[in-house]
């Protein structure tokens, strides 16, 4: 089971499974596709709460639940750990029998890129993609091979619990963090750090000094960079849903790539009422 995280736990599901239903609506009035719903972190199937004492539906059910205008054609769902694969495979046989499902036990970097490859010869598929990850464990060269097809995707990226904690005040960094945040954002460190830090020179009691320091609002930054980065990639992308602790400190930003005007509409759409939590 999948432990929650509060509010945005909740409107995170009902964005993904809003934004569903509006994309079956779309996908229904052209009968030669076929759609493939692609969960990379797909978890248990519920999530605890209460100290794990209640639980309530994971997004997987709830997007298998979905049957009007229809439901998709093809679901397929990744998830790392055996507990939690085993757990929606058991969930799916006994409460969505029927539902052509796939649950695979695999990395999602691994399957993102297995997805691209089915695309490209399933020429009839377009593909609706929920990255939900807690960490930076998307490899940007993952998303990179999702260019030029049919895909629209979700994907939850971890600006202040991911990037924002291997940007140190001081920009000391070391080499393993450097090599993380090149393989998420795709760029090199010189640009990275060029980007997030500004330097200045002052003049001390010794001579010139050199002071470096994080740039301000450093975690929309990121969000902005990510946004970015996903341009290279899709033709469009949503404004972001921030979500955010208790202290008011942003997590993460959830945003949604497409390669189709109303797809981006309809993202803006969804996350629109969301935005007062
Ligand atoms: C935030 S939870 C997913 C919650 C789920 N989307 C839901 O709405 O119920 C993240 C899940 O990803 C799994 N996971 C972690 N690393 C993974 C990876 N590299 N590939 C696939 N799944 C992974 C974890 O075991 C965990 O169940």
């Amino acid at each position: 089971m999948n432990q929650f995280g509060g509010n945005w736990t909740e409107a995170k599901m009902e964005i993904v499974v809003a934004y569903a239903k509006a994309y079956l609506t779309i996908m229904n009035k052209q009968s030669w596709v076929k759609t493939l719903y692609f969960d990379g972190f797909a978890g248990s199937g519920s999530i605890g709460i209460n100290d794990y004492e209640e639980s309530i539906k994971g997004t997987a059910l709830r997007i298998l639940e979905i049957k009007n205008p229809k439901p998709f054609d093809i679901y397929y769902f990744v998830e790392k750990d055996e507990k939690n694969k085993l757990a929606l495979e058991t969930t799916i046989n006994a409460k969505y029998f029927g539902k052509n499902a796939h649950v695979v036990q695999a990395d999602c970097n691994a399957k993102l890129l297995d997805m691209a490859n089915y695309l490209i010869t399933h020429k009839n598929f377009r593909a609706l993609v929920f990255i939900d990850p807690y960490g930076m464990t998307v490899n940007w060269q993952s998303i990179e091979a999702l260019k030029d097809l049919g895909i629209d995707l979700w994907i939850l990226v971890p600006t202040g619990l991911g990037v924002n904690r291997l940007l140190k005040n001081d920009s000391d960094i070391s080499d393993a963090w450097l090599n993380k945040l090149e393989k998420f954002l795709g760029l090199p460190r010189q640009y990275i750090i060029d980007h997030f830090y500004k330097r200045k020179d002052v003049n001390t009691l010794f001579g010139i000094e050199t002071q470096i320091s994080k740039e301000k609002d450093i975690v929309n930054k990121i969000g902005d960079l990510y946004t970015e980065r996903l341009k290279t990639v899709f033709k469009y992308v949503s404004e972001s849903f921030v979500m955010k602790n208790s202290t008011n400190s942003i997590m993460y930003h959830f945003m949604m790539a497409t390669n189709k005007p109303a797809g981006l509409t309809i993202a803006n759409d969804v996350i629109k009422p969301k935005y007062k939590l």
